[in-house]
């Protein structure tokens, strides 16, 4: 039986993957042949999207964007067994974007089927874990700070030393929780991973859990991810079922109990201590540090908090070791980043790539230039929060380092581009209104800087005592950075500032004679 796969990854049920699938299955029946269609993740190929893949001898053969009008001409192309088709690129290895790539954390993503343990061991599931079983909680906290592993959610903390605080925190229970809010603009690797490769998190998370002496994990996952709250509950389901997760863990006398939690989807919530807020079953406010999570987080006791990908790229650690992982990436930036390339590209999608990469290299190598074949003028780096880095600066590296030191934000890789009709004074203001809608509200220079700050923007853009309202602007922004309880309203004037400085010539709007106010 031929195996067909038509990916069940959200991005490409918004293509009409289900349909596809169904089209392919009908036209199958009618000719009287048989198939087998897996749904599988999501290959990253997002611009491809659905991405049908055939298995052959000769390897996976892909073709995409499938429509259901196609399924009739595919299989007349014979494509169960790679037949020539004006959607095919030939073998899905061999497809340039991919084969570019230096995956470790989405290795497995987009070729097994995501909730099948044969698959994943057959794929080297379970290595990481078998690993640390046979280590103390000291050693795998020394081989994940070893690794140069730094968190992805954003600030790039050292993993392994987080672990280890927790590690040797004293405390009758301990937690391990996954930041799944994912809610920078422009990403979806969290997501793409819980749906297309759930094993992996959790597998992660279990070794922090044996690491540290926790017990107890919890993902928290935002509302607008259905597709990956009902993923990652079977995954946990069936890995209950096959003994690698809750008492005993494959007979080692560890124990890790795994539950999903949902989040209503406010920015805020993404930020750590608000989701332990959120996760207590409270409104999502975020908590004076110290205490850190790490002594006292969720309920009070000693807390890991890492992002999908943080924990996901340490079983590839604990299998392959340290010096593995560390020998990706530049300066302390080591091992892979999954970036999303995403806004005004022609080929958006998933790219994972050792730090050291450009930004030009990612919008131009793998995205193929902007959507709208317009020059590139702007690029937002790691969220909402991140800066607008202008043309001059896309040949800088990807790298925590580079990019602080040039004000800007690698963040959690998320990469919008914006094409030369961008309004970059729109933009500046978009990011206050941005702080302004989601701020907590804890604190007063972002609660009300924020709306402060769309008000001074507005008067800029309306030409209104422009140099004036640029320094009140300046001062606001150092206000919220400097007095700021978090980083939401401590970041905001990233974007912003980057705006007025790379762009000073869409600040500059024709003055009018009185000031509005
Ligand atoms: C406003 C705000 C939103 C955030 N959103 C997320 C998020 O969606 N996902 C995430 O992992 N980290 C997010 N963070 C960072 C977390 O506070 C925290 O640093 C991270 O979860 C720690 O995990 P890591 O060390 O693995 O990155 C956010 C931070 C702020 C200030
Ligand atoms: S900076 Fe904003 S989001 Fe953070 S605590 Fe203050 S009000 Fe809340």
């Amino acid at each position: 039986m031929t195996r067909v796969f038509v990916p069940d990854d959200a991005a490409a049920l918004s293509m009409g993957a289900d349909k596809v699938a169904s089209a392919l299955k009908a036209e199958a029946d009618k000719r009287n042949l048989n198939i087998e269609i897996i749904r599988n993740g999501s290959r990253g190929l997002l611009y491809l999207e659905p991405l049908v893949e055939v298995e052959t001898s000769a390897g996976r053969v892909a073709y995409g964007p499938v429509a259901v009008k196609d399924a009739a001409s595919l299989f007349e192309a014979d494509f169960l067994n790679g037949g020539k088709h004006r959607l095919g690129h030939g073998l899905t290895e061999e497809i340039d974007y991919l084969k570019k790539q230096e995956r470790l954390t989405f290795a497995r993503c987009g070729i097994i089927d995501p909730l099948s343990v044969a698959e994943y061991k057959a794929h080297g599931g379970f290595a990481g874990l078998a690993a640390a079983l046979k280590k103390s909680g000291a050693d795998i906290c020394k081989d994940v700070t070893e690794s140069g592993l730094r968190g992805r959610g954003g600030a790039g903390f050292p993993t392994g030393i987080k672990w280890k605080t927790v590690h040797d925190a004293r405390a009758d229970q301990k937690y391990v929780c996954c930041n799944a809010d994912e809610g920078d603009s422009g990403t979806f690797a969290d997501r793409m991973l819980m749906e297309g490769d759930p094993f992996t998190l959790i597998e992660g998370m279990t070794i922090a859990g044996i690491a540290t002496g926790a017990t107890q994990g919890y993902v928290y996952i935002r509302s607008e991810y259905p597709h990956a709250i009902a993923k990652m509950k079977q995954a946990i389901a069936v890995l209950l079922a096959a003994g690698f997760l809750g008492d005993n863990i494959q007979g080692s006398g560890k124990s890790f109990a795994l539950a999903v939690r949902t989040g209503a989807g406010a920015y805020i919530c993404g930020e750590e201590t608000s989701m332990l807020e959120s996760l207590e079953g409270k409104r999502g406010m975020v908590r004076p540090k110290p205490p850190i999570p790490a002594l006292e987080g969720l309920f009070g006791k000693p807390t890991v908090i890492n992002n999908v990908l943080s924990f996901a790229a340490v079983p590839d650690i604990l299998s392959h070791g340290a010096e593995f992982y560390r020998n990706y990436g530049m300066g302390r930036s080591r091992g892979t980043l999954p970036f999303q390339l995403a806004g005004n590209i022609r080929q958006g999608g998933l790219v994972e790539k050792a730090f050291g990469i450009t930004l030009r290299q990612l919008l131009e190598d793998f995205g193929g230039g902007t959507f709208s074949g317009r020059p590139a003028r702007a690029i937002q780096v790691g969220g909402p929060l991140g800066s607008y880095v202008p043309a001059s600066q896309f040949d800088m590296a990807m790298d925590y380092e580079t990019f602080a030191a040039n004000g800007a934000m690698v963040g959690h890789g998320g990469i919008v581009v914006f094409d030369d009709t961008v309004d970059m004074a729109r933009q500046a203001r978009f990011a206050m209104e941005f702080c302004a809608i989601e701020s907590c509200g804890k604190c007063t220079p972002c609660r009300i800087g924020a709306v402060r700050g769309v008000e001074v923007i507005d008067r800029i853009i309306a030409g209104v005592e422009r140099d004036k309202n640029l320094i009140v602007l300046d001062d606001l922004c150092q206000t919220m950075t400097e007095g700021s309880l978090c980083a939401m309203g401590g970041l905001t004037p990233m974007p912003v500032q980057s705006a007025v400085k790379h762009f000073p010539e869409d600040f500059d709007r024709p003055p009018v004679a009185k000031a509005a106010e």
